[in-house]
């Protein structure tokens, strides 16, 4: 039994007197993996194994997160079967014996306990978190073929045989560990258990917004990993939010007829070509800086900064944009098989494509490198 806790100081007495309870007919031993929380909840936790022999915790100094705890607690352990709760009592730690049960009949190498089956319920959850609870299961459905209900469900069961062929693989960051194992083992054999999803009474929450990033990045990395790096895949959906925010502004401003601006050479600039220019630059500033590179991001007083040379990089790319497109115009490369017209549309095409690769190596590089914290 694993169970990792972070500033989980009122939770984890009546937790561990909860699975006692639960587990009493089973031969079990209990593993808190506390990120040496500011609270203390290690002291108290190291309190009651001092009077409880089937209580174990481990105290982490250097790392921190929640998979990684759970990896720890899974190294450290012991048992056939290995299952991970929540400290906080929101999942039903009486399901557990007959998750366990079930991997030691050989049903299942894996049972998760979930929201969404037969039995369970998300309880007082909003309709916000239920959408995004949906939409990452259908995701994971989709592009892993992983059937689970619940992916991100921190309540499951494993044999440690199956623990033993994924465990090298694990990516473990953020809060999938779950969706690792699956991802990572298409022969497992996956079963559900619905329970009832209680709401916290002490502490609060540590999932944030940024957890849905993480996610999606783990989904990308266990699909794609191979082939491409999922920061990339990352910087090219904001991108692509940029083409579209790109072609509202101009639209809009084509639309209001603001005309154009003489800047004295070549010729007049078009309001709306300006400002559907900047508009993008803007929104894909603030998005990769807070979405695609969001542990490197910029921070208040840095943030003008961070967006003038985003802003240089993005110029340069415009360049480097149209250097590509009027080399290849120039050469005529596909005209004869393509005709011409079609011919600069994918010159348009290659030129956009070198510009999105040489921007993100840039980007990566100096604009978004790691410095250190400030
Ligand atoms: N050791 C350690 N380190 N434990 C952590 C950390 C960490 O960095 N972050 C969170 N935890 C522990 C918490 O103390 C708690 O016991 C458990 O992990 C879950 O954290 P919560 O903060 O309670 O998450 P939640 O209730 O919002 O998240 C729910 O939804 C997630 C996504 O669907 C839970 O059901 C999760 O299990 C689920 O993954
Ligand atoms: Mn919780």
């Amino acid at each position: 039994m694993i169970t990792p806790t972070y500033n989980e100081a009122d939770n984890v007495v009546p937790l561990l007197d909860g699975l006692e309870a639960a587990l009493a007919d089973v031969t079990h031993e209990i593993l808190v993996v506390d990120d040496d929380s500011p609270d203390r909840t290690w002291e108290i936790a190291e309190r009651y194994a001092s009077t409880h022999p089937t209580v174990r915790v481990i105290r982490r100094f250097s790392d921190h997160g929640l998979s990684s705890a759970v990896m720890a607690g899974f190294e450290a352990s012991t048992g056939s079967v290995m299952a991970v709760i929540d400290a906080d009592m929101q999942h039903d730690e009486t399901k557990l014996p007959e998750m366990v049960s079930m991997i030691q009949a050989g049903d299942a190498d894996l049972v998760v306990g979930t929201r969404g089956a037969e039995g369970g319920s998300y309880g007082e959850w909003s309709a916000f978190r239920r959408f995004v609870s949906w939409v990452a299961a259908t995701i994971a459905r989709i592009f892993l073929r992983v059937s689970t209900t619940d992916p991100m469900s921190g309540f499951f069961a494993v044999s440690r045989d199956a623990y033993r062929r994924a465990a090298p693989a694990v990516n473990p960051q953020g809060f999938k560990i779950l969706l690792e194992f699956i991802g990572r083992n298409p022969g497992l054999r996956v079963r559900e258990v619905g329970y009832e999803f209680r709401n916290r009474v002490h502490g609060e929450t540590k999932m944030s917004p940024s957890i849905i990033r993480s996610y999606l990045l783990a989904v990308f990395e266990l699909r794609f990993g191979r082939q491409v790096k999922g920061q990339f895949f990352l910087y090219s959906l904001v991108g692509a939010s940029g083409v579209v925010v790109n072609l509202v502004m101009f639209s809009m401003f084509e639309l209001l007829g603001t005309g154009s601006i003489d800047v004295g050479f070549a010729r007049p600039l078009r309001w709306s070509l300006i400002a559907g220019i900047a508009a993008s630059i803007v929104s894909n500033f603030t998005l990769n800086n807070y979405f695609t590179f969001w542990e490197r991001r910029y921070r208040r007083n840095h943030l003008v900064q961070g967006f003038a040379l985003f802003a240089l990089v993005s110029g340069l790319g415009v360049i480097v944009h149209v250097a590509v497109f009027q080399f290849l115009q120039d050469n005529g490369w596909g005209n004869d098989v393509l005709g011409a017209g079609a011919a600069r549309l994918v010159h348009d095409g290659i030129g956009f494509l070198v510009a999105l690769v040489s921007n993100y190596f840039l980007n990566v590089n100096y604009i978004w490198r790691r410095r250190p914290e400030a």
